[in-house]
């Protein structure tokens, strides 16, 4: 009764929890990947390990220590790795492992000493490891091993030097002695790299600092879902004020990503995300500017003047001849992102109230329009660069109020519109220079491709692992 109870809870808790907006999904590819990554890392290093000291007693009082162990050859086949759905985790073995070692062997009964060397070869070594991923406290990734097992087909040993003679009979002791101790190092040399791995989860942070002001945060909002070809998993993507975190009047809509095994992994990000954006620059108020006459290129031959004006608000030179203006454009609202199979559309509303600058400095108020903005844009990714386009559907222009009467806006529209355009097109030449995808020390992103749905982007890649000698950091 009680477990029913607890699994209907957590459905419960599952829907009304909040949704992603960014989804990673690594897939079975890309896994074998990283495995095979992995494995190259692990073979490079065999000859750096070190294996303990062991000693013991045999025959009641005979002391002997077995020292400097060392790999003379490995044979180390590649892993298998698959995603575990029945306990949301990988599951790995290595089957057939087999290592050559040699190493100096000591006895001591009493007062004699005695000493010499061995060879030893482990054969077919077994290693299964089951890790769990779940997702920690403040939403940080979290990783534990559930499970381990090895076991140690066969061995043998053979000693050389010294009364060797004496031991070579023992063999049979000292194979299950040595491989009851090398057995039951591996799993907690296993578990205790997961618990290294899990402190550096961790630490890892899971909000970016943008700048003092705005954060990026990308906490797990739930635990990993897993079937036996991904793993997803779903992050927050909100960008907040660091000083003032006031959640968006809007909420991160559900979506699913299609599966794309033939990449080895893909990310959806959501409209939400950069509506948060949107959202977080408005309420800072840093969606506004100001503009003066001299901030006017002179190739646009406008002029922020009463009298230059004389043609579209034919009042306004003779109520205020001759004088300077400002103007100061504003967002009225939050322009809000909407991703269309695609294409991506952008309303923008913005108040331009204007005024005339006295000989005093006084600023008087003129007027105040209304300009709405409807833009598309298409991204996509050519040559490992993120290029883009954006066009003018729309552009409105109506008088919202005014100090000076009222006077017709079809013309100015133009004008404005003239203007509008011509810094789309500025801004086009940009978006087609294009931006270089993110690459790290150590991968970067191949055969990248990107694609518009509805609510979300879809990102597909394959990644390029290089790994140095100082491995992941
Ligand atoms: C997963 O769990 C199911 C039932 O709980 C079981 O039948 C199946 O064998 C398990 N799969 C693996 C790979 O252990
Ligand atoms: C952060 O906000 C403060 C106060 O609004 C402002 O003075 C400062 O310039 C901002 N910093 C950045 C990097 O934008
Ligand atoms: C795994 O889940 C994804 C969606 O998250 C789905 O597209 C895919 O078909 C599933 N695969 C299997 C084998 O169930
Ligand atoms: C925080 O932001 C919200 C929304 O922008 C605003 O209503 C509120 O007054 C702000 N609070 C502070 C302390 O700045
Ligand atoms: C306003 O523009 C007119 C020409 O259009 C020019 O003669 C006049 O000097 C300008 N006024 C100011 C204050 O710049
Ligand atoms: C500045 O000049 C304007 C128009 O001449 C006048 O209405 C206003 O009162 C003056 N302001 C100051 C502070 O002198
Ligand atoms: C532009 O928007 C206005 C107001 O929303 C609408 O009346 C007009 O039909 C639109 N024009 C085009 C070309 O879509």
């Amino acid at each position: 009764m009680l477990p029913a109870v607890i699994v209907v809870l957590m459905l419960i808790s599952f829907t009304c929890g909040e949704n992603p907006a960014i989804q990673v999904i690594l897939t079975n590819k890309g896994l074998q990947y990283g495995k095979h990554v992995g494995a190259g890392w692990v073979q490079d290093r065999l000859d750096l390990v070190t294996f303990p000291d062991i000693s013991g007693k045999i025959l009641g009082s005979i002391y002997y220590t077995v020292s400097g162990v060392t790999i003379t050859k490995c044979d180390f086949p590649e892993p298998s790795i698959e995603f575990y759905p029945n306990i949301t985790g990988f599951k790995s073995s290595t089957s057939g492992l087999s290592v050559a070692v040699t190493g100096k062997w000591m006895t001591h009964f009493g007062l004699i000493h005695d000493r010499g060397s061995f060879d030893m070869a482990i054969l077919n070594m077994d290693v299964t490891s089951v890790v769990e991923l779940g997702k920690g406290a403040d939403g940080h990734l979290s990783v534990a091993s559930v499970h381990c097992e090895a076991q140690i087909g066969n061995m043998d040993i053979q000693f050389h030097g010294g009364a060797s003679w004496i031991f070579q009979p023992l063999v049979g002791h000292f194979k299950g002695r040595i491989k009851g101790e090398i057995e039951g190092a591996i799993c907690p040399y296993v578990e205790e790299s997961i618990v290294n791995l899990e402190y550096h989860l961790q630490a890892m942070r899971v909000s970016l600092a943008v700048d003092e002001n705005f954060t990026f945060d990308l906490p797990l909002t739930g635990i990993p879902i897993i079937n036996t070809s991904s793993i997803n998993l779903g992050l927050k993507g909100e960008f907040y004020n660091t000083q003032n975190h006031t959640d968006p009047p809007f909420k991160a809509q559900p979506f699913s990503v299609p599966e794309q095994p033939g990449y080895m992994l893909s990310v959806g990000l959501s409209e939400f995300t950069l509506n948060s954006a949107s959202y977080v620059l408005y309420s800072a108020g840093l969606l506004q500017a100001l503009i003066t006459d001299s901030m006017i290129p002179p190739y646009l031959q406008v002029h922020l003047n009463t009298s230059w004006m004389g043609p579209y608000i034919p009042q306004l030179p003779k109520m205020f001849p001759g004088l300077l203006m400002d103007l100061l454009i504003y967002a009225r609202e939050v322009p809000m992102f909407s991703f269309q199979p695609g294409v991506v559309k952008l309303g923008f509303q913005v108040a331009v109230k204007a005024f005339a600058i006295q000989p005093n400095g006084t600023q008087s108020p003129l007027f105040k329009l209304n300009a709405d903005s409807k833009l598309s844009g298409k991204v996509w990714i050519a040559g490992g660069s993120l290029k883009g386009s954006v066009t003018l559907d729309n552009f409105t222009l109506t008088l919202a109020s005014s100090e000076v009467g009222t006077f017709k806006t079809d013309t100015l529209e133009r004008l404005m519109k003239a203007g509008v355009m011509l810094a789309v097109g500025k801004l086009n030449v940009e978006l087609g220079k294009g931006f270089v995808l993110p690459r790290t020390r150590h991968a970067q992103l191949v055969n990248t491709v990107l694609g518009m749905e509805e609510g979300f982007i879809a990102i597909s890649s394959d990644a390029q692992v290089v790994l140095t000698d100082r491995g992941f950091n």
